[in-house]
């Protein structure tokens, strides 16, 4: 396999023919959450802020699609998995109950929920909901000695005790406040128009890859969009794999992460 590359493809067919079983130790996944095509269409607003409202195609499937595709692309994670590694998979409510029923029907063990609470999230355009200001991430292990670094994610913590050292981590919960990405991070169009609906905060992927994986380790993100899980592996010293089917994306990714090299 060829480590700090972006495979193009569909990544059940990816898993099945390019990448050796056993050979993972961290996935981060960011699927499709199957949300897209609902009436509430902003994307034609010319802010390229922080609210965008997710419409893609490849969002788009019938409730029993959906499920099979998600049994398929995480037997394809597992298989991919070393005997003690992790998987994350970012979701909502939309999609979590599919992710949950699948995971734990092929011997995952769910260890968390992280609760990314979105300080800026989207307002609450109709008023018939509570506001939607949250997105979760489970973590999955596949075996029983998984590799969580408790006094490096404990450093991590932005709170300090008086004497400026790091709290204990019931400061540090499975619940993490951070800004849907914007500023310099996020990647944008001549338009100023966000480049990907979905860009994921690099500080989110900084803490999975720190408690989950070790410098030298191998992280596979199979849904790679603008590569956030290989530009961070990479600044941390981690090898990595990104699968992504779509060829804009790909190339937007590979300007991303050759900044780093
Ligand atoms: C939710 S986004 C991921 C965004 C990414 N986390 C980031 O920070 O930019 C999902 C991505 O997966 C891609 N995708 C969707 N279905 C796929 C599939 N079956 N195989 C590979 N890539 C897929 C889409 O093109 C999209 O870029």
């Amino acid at each position: 396999m060829n480590y700090n590359s972006i495979i193009e493809g569909d990544c059940i067919d990816v898993f099945h023919d390019s990448i050796s079983e056993g050979s993972v130790d961290l996935i981060f996944a960011d699927p499709p959450y199957n949300l897209s095509g609902s009436s509430l269409n902003l994307k034609n607003n010319t802010t390229g802020g922080a609210f965008y409202k997710v419409n893609e195609d490849w969002d788009v499937f019938s409730e029993a699609d959906y499920l099979t595709f998600t049994d398929n692309w995480i037997n394809g994670c597992k298989g991919a998995l070393k005997d003690n590694g992790s998987l994350y998979i970012s979701c909502t409510h939309h999609n979590i109950g599919e992710i949950i029923v699948v995971g734990k029907k092929m011997g995952l063990q769910l260890k968390n929920i992280l609760t990314w609470y979105k300080v800026n999230a989207m307002p609450n355009i109709t008023k018939r909901t509570y506001t939607h200001s949250s997105e979760f991430v489970l973590w999955f292990v596949k075996g029983k000695k998984w590799t969580f670094n408790y006094d490096e994610v404990k450093k991590f913590n932005p709170n300090k005790t008086k004497s400026g050292d790091n709290k204990q981590m019931r400061d540090f919960l499975d619940f993490i406040e951070l800004p849907i990405v914007q500023g310099k991070e996020r990647l944008r169009g001549d338009n100023g128009r966000a480049l990907h609906p979905t860009q994921k905060p690099e500080k989110l992927l900084e803490l999975i890859i720190l408690a989950s994986s070790n410098p030298g380790d191998l992280v596979l993100d199979p849904f790679f969009g603008t590569g956030t899980t290989g530009y961070v592996a990479q600044k941390m010293n981690r090898k990595w794999i990104g699968i992504e089917k779509d060829k804009k994306y790909i190339a937007m990714a590979k300007t991303r992460i050759s900044e780093l090299v």
